[in-house]
């Protein structure tokens, strides 16, 4: 079995530009990971679709992500090929212009704050509540990223994606796309987007935008590794985050692994934290804050590895 698996590895990493035992950590927000076997980072679909065609044909399992913003991968790494989209990028651009709506594309790997730039310099308005929201498109519209002002399934005409049983792009409208909270219900893999936008008032969007971000700034550790919130918001009552802080939780630690002071959502990485110290961390957080309020968070952040 070993064998077999050494072998279909040096088969892809004769064919593709591959890197072997990368550690993880170097590829996401947390900086926390062991090695993955095998790492590509394809720069367009048609390098992706041969890369997933021959991995799938070995018999490799894959693990895709973008820009790893809201990942735990744990200690002992990722088996098989990781596919990083986050070079999967071209030209942010319009395609369509209605009356007052207009329609941007862009790749799945475009960083989320670039297309947000892009929006604001050629004055459209949608984009605002992104303002500050770190990662790549693709990663933002299978997360259905958000805050209370907004999220990606309100933005989203239509998605390119590469269906993994035909290995044909195609495209979805938002009409057919299953988006709940935090979430996008999708087999395949996004390769681009099409966003529609409002026509606005260049200085009501950017002010906007900078309300956006200062808040974020102002009430979230955003010069700390971490992965953005850790638990999902319950549907109903107050956020995870407050929860959180009124069980008295901000700063408890396990190693590295802390609550943020700022933000009781966040579980900050203040040194060399393991995924363990993280996951121990989150256990006692689910258990006091279950005890206190009878409330038993969700986690939000995606745990790869094994
Ligand atoms: N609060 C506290 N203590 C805390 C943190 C928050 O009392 O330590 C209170 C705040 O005062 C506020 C309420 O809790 O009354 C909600 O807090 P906040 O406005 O910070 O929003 P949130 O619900 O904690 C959500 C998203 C964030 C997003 C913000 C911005 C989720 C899980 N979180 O946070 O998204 O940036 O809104 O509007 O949906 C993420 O998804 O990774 C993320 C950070």
């Amino acid at each position: 079995m070993i064998k077999e698996i050494i072998e279909s590895y040096s088969i892809l990493v004769q064919e593709f530009n591959i890197l072997v035992d990368e550690p993880m950590e170097n590829y996401t927000s947390f900086k926390i990971g062991g090695t993955a076997d095998l790492v590509a980072l394809p720069e367009n679909r048609f390098e992706l679709k041969d890369l997933l065609k021959r991995a799938w044909e070995l018999d490799i399992p894959v693990t895709l992500f973008g820009r790893g913003t809201n990942l735990l991968i744990t200690d002992r790494g990722i088996r098989g090929l990781v596919v990083i989209t986050k070079q999967l990028k071209s030209r942010i651009q319009i395609i369509e212009k209605e009356r007052d709506t207009i329609t941007i594309f862009a790749d799945a790997g475009e960083r989320l704050s670039k297309v947000c730039q892009f929006a604001i310099n050629n004055t459209l308005s949608g984009l605002e509540f992104a303002a500050g929201i770190p990662g790549t498109i693709g990663g933002a519209i299978i997360m259905n990223a958000g805050t209370k002002s907004g999220e990606m399934s309100t933005i989203i005409k239509s998605i390119e994606v590469l269906n993994q049983d035909t290995l044909e792009v195609e495209t979805i409208g938002t009409d057919l796309l299953d988006f709940s909270y935090r979430h996008l219900n999708l087999s395949g893999i996004i390769v681009s987007a099409a966003i529609t936008l409002k026509k606005g008032n260049q200085e009501l969007i950017e002010q906007i935008f900078k309300h956006n971000l200062n808040r974020k700034n102002t009430s979230q550790p955003v010069s700390f590794a971490s992965a953005g919130c850790f638990f999902k918001n319950p549907v109903v009552g107050r956020s995870a985050g407050e929860l959180i802080d009124r069980a008295g939780l901000k700063g408890m630690s396990v190693n590295d692994a802390a609550v943020s002071e700022k933000h009781g959502n966040f579980i900050v990485n203040i040194g060399n934290a393991s995924c363990e110290d993280i996951l121990l961390l989150k256990q006692q957080i689910q258990k006091k804050v279950f005890e206190k309020f009878n409330i038993q968070l969700e986690t939000e952040v995606r745990i790869e590895g094994e």
